[in-house]
């Protein structure tokens, strides 16, 4: 388990992570966050972690698995006044972070799936979930949620998403140091923010391509109600994802899921 002194020590200076408050479990992070985000003065950096949720949230409504003792639940407070047009690429400079912490300290060949999925060999191991506050009269907050299945079992997964889901020692067999993976991705995060704040968007959005497992693939992505199909062509400075269609027009969609129909 994750312990409060774990968590403690990994604080090393900088923005994120300057402040680490820890949940031993929590209904999700990201609500937690925003709850004490709404209560500081100065959030930005502050990181939310708990060792279980039992209403674990992922993109488009769905369910994100969060038993205890195994995986990373974490959310990173940011203020999005310090940001403004930034925002949009905030996902994926975490992606970033992720895929390049697993590279390094794990060394599987992480890579990104847009929007802004975590696979390994494939199978999705983590995912991001941003979301905003809305309150009138009051600096927006920010809170970039963040799963990973690090040391997670195959039987711990409900059968149906077993075939395209995976965790990082499922995939080598080696038990993870879970805080020493976290401070990692929170370096990383701390470079790839700093990045975003001095407006070199090109360094990030060439590193997120460096990284990904999308572009130049035949790709279908639901959007709601919408399916469309193409090529994937690249990401506009906004993260949306650029689709050339099979009539040559050139379309962008900022949400949805991909399914990459060549995977070579
Ligand atoms: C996705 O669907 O790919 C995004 C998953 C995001 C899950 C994380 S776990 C920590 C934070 N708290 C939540 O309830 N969701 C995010």
């Amino acid at each position: 388990m994750i312990t409060k002194e774990e968590s403690d020590k990994i604080f090393r200076g900088g923005i994120i992570g300057r402040e680490i408050v820890f949940f031993k479990t929590t209904a999700s992070t990201n609500d937690k966050a925003i709850e004490i985000g709404r209560q500081r003065e100065n959030p930005e950096g502050v990181i939310v972690i708990a060792d279980s949720q039992t209403h674990g949230r992922g993109r488009l409504g769905r369910r994100w698995i969060s038993p205890p003792g195994v995986n990373l639940y974490f959310t990173a407070l940011l203020r999005p006044s310090a940001l403004q047009k930034k925002v949009p690429l905030l996902p994926a400079a975490s992606a970033v972070s992720i895929a390049s912490a697993i590279r390094e300290y794990a060394g599987l060949n992480a890579m990104i799936k847009w929007p802004n999925d975590i696979l390994i060999n494939g199978k999705k191991t983590g995912g991001i979930l941003v979301e905003m506050t809305q309150d009138k009269g009051r600096t927006r907050l920010l809170a970039v949620g963040i799963g990973l299945n690090v040391n997670m079992s195959q039987d711990m997964l409900p059968e149906n998403i077993r075939p395209h889901t995976t965790s990082l020692k499922m995939e080598n067999g080696n038990h993870v140091d879970r805080v020493k993976l976290l401070g990692k991705i929170l370096d990383n995060m701390e470079k790839t923010y700093k990045i975003l704040l001095n407006g070199n968007k090109r360094a990030l959005i060439n590193k997120w391509l460096s990284l990904n497992c999308t572009i130049g693939k035949v790709v279908t992505v639901q959007n709601y109600n919408r399916v469309v199909s193409g090529i994937a062509d690249g990401i506009n400075d906004c993260g949306e994802l650029i689709i050339r269609l099979s009539s040559g027009k050139i379309i962008t969609v900022s949400a949805g899921d991909v399914t990459i129909l060549n995977k070579n």
